[in-house]
Formats: structure tokens, C-alpha cells, sequence
């Protein structure tokens, strides 16, 4: 007796991660939590130990030709992939990285409002979880008090064998070790700070993820989306200020006066109000 058997400590990140509460992913108790309706539209669900990027793996599924309505999670991912080809972070049993495979029988007019529709969703879900003050910057970036709290990465491809499919990238900070939060470059938050030491599983977190963004991305892709402008606004906290906007033609500096209801960010130039359909905001 007496010897201690972990010591957490010198565990590094895996100490960090058994201090929390174990909560392994489960593909079966996702399903079985889904509403009805999602559960139609979702062909299967595949959870991961690792893998280099659950956004990179459903690309090459869809390639060989996969249904859509795929959904891949991983406890970890050596390659998470963000936006402009930043790394996303991502340590094992922490967060939650989950991507979705869709196809659409009539691609819809912009998928860049994919991009939006989608961070709606999050939003709405983690705001329905108890997150109190979520905010969105353009396109899809998802905030709260200034620090970034998840990501959205959407990937498409017009294969020869496997036709036109879109990924749904989905990353969420839920119970970031303070190890792995260093090498994040920027202000950061993770939802368990957001509520307060109390995140949900991330298998319920991953079915109300599921169940806001399968149903809005289905009508994006038949009915397309109304009032984009009016729904953006609850959540846009770039609103009225002055952002600068990196272009792969330049910087923008301008004052952001919100979104159009084709998804593209509106700011006023010098006096002349410009769309854009991409770019990086900054504050
Ligand atoms: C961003 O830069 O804000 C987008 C981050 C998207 C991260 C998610 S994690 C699941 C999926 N797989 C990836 O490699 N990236 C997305």
C-alpha cells in the first residue's frame, strides 16, 4: 500500500484530462438522444480515437463516394484543420471535433450562406445549452466575451467519381487542458467556463449541435434561407464596429453594418456601403 499509483501531475495533458470527468464519445448514445428528424437525415455516425482531421477524412469518404448525411467525430484529431489554414487545436477527450458529409440534390445558389446557416445553428444550440452571451463574427466564427469558443470549417468538392458534396466541420472547446490552451494564438474560452463548471457530455452537446445544424442545412439546400440578415443580428457582435477585413485583394478598414440575406458582410467605406462574400475579420 502507500505508493501513489497516478500521479497527475506528471501525466502532463492526459492528468489534466483524467482530472475532469471521463466522457468517452459514443456513437450509439448520439443516435439514440437524436430528434426523429435529424435522425432520418443522418446516415450513419462513426466516432474516431484519432485521426488526422474528422473534416479531411469525410472529404476522402465523399470522394469514394459515401452518402451524405455522414457524421465522423474523433477523441482527437494530429491535424485539426481551421479557416485559412490555421491549425485548430485539438487534444484528446477535451472537445468536441465533429464534421458532418452532405450532398445536396440542387446545390444551393451560395454555399458561402452554408457557412452562416450553419454557425446560426451552433449558436442557437448552445444558447438553448444555458450559454448566455454567444456571439458570431463573420462568417462563422463563435464567440463568447471576445474569446473564441468554437469554429466552423466548411470544405466542398465537385468530385468526377463522387459527385458535389460539402463538409460541415464543427469544433467546440468544451474542456480545454490549460496545457493545450497555450498553444492557442489567440484569446480563447471553453463551454465549461461559459456555464459555469457545468458542461454537458459531450455526446449531448454533440446531439444538440446535431440536432440545430442537420434540419437548418436540409431547408438551406430546398427552400434556401430567409430573413439571413434579421437572424445574423441577434448574434453579430462586430455590429457598428470598425473591423479591418483581409481580403486575398487587400485590407478593408470599414465600419461592419452586419450581413445581406445572401450572406455577405456589409461595411461602410469611407461613406460607400460594400459586400463581401470572403475574408477575415478582425476587431
Ligand atoms: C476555425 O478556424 O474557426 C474553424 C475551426 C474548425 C475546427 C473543426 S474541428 C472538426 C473539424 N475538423 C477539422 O479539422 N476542423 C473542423
Amino acid at each position: 500500500m502507500g505508493g501513489r499509483i497516478l500521479d497527475f501531475d506528471t501525466l502532463g495533458q492526459l492528468g489534466d484530462r483524467l482530472k475532469g470527468q471521463l466522457d468517452f464519445l459514443d456513437s450509439h448514445a448520439i443516435l439514440e438522444m437524436l430528434e426523429p428528424r435529424s435522425r432520418r437525415l443522418i446516415s450513419g455516425i462513426e466516432v474516431l480515437q484519432e485521426t488526422d482531421s474528422t473534416n479531411a477524412y469525410l472529404m476522402r469518404q465523399g470522394a469514394l463516394g459515401r452518402s451524405g448525411g455522414q457524421v465522423c467525430l474523433a477523441e482527437m484529431q494530429t491535424a485539426g484543420r481551421g479557416r485559412r489554414g490555421k491549425h485548430w487545436v485539438s487534444p484528446f477527450g477535451a472537445n468536441l471535433y465533429m464534421s458532418l458529409l452532405w450532398r445536396f440534390e440542387r446545390q444551393p445558389a451560395a454555399i458561402g450562406r452554408l457557412s452562416l446557416v450553419s454557425a446560426l445553428a451552433v449558436a442557437d444550440a448552445l444558447t438553448a445549452l444555458g450559454a448566455q452571451g454567444i456571439g458570431l463574427k463573420w462568417p462563422n466564427d463563435i464567440f463568447w466575451q471576445s474569446r473564441k469558443l468554437g469554429g466552423i470549417l466548411l470544405e466542398s468538392a465537385c468530385g468526377a467519381t463522387g459527385g458535389d458534396y460539402v463538409v460541415i466541420g464543427i469544433g467546440v472547446n468544451v474542456r480545454m487542458p490549460e496545457s493545450a490552451g497555450k498553444s492557442i494564438n489567440q484569446p480563447w474560452a471553453d463551454l465549461d467556463a461559459v456555464l459555469q463548471g457545468k458542461a454537458p457530455s459531450r455526446n449531448v452537446l454533440a446531439v444538440a449541435l446535431l440536432n440545430a445544424i442537420v434540419p437548418a442545412i436540409e431547408s438551406a439546400g430546398h427552400e434556401g434561407v430567409m430573413h439571413l440578415q434579421e437572424l445574423w443580428r441577434r448574434y453579430d457582435f462586430t455590429c457598428g464596429e470598425i473591423v479591418e477585413l483581409q481580403t486575398e485583394s487587400g485590407r478593408q478598414r470599414g465600419k461592419a453594418l452586419g450581413v445581406d440575406n445572401e450572406g455577405r458582410l456589409l461595411l461602410d467605406v469611407a461613406g460607400c456601403q460594400q459586400a463581401f462574400t470572403c475574408g477575415e475579420v478582425s476587431l
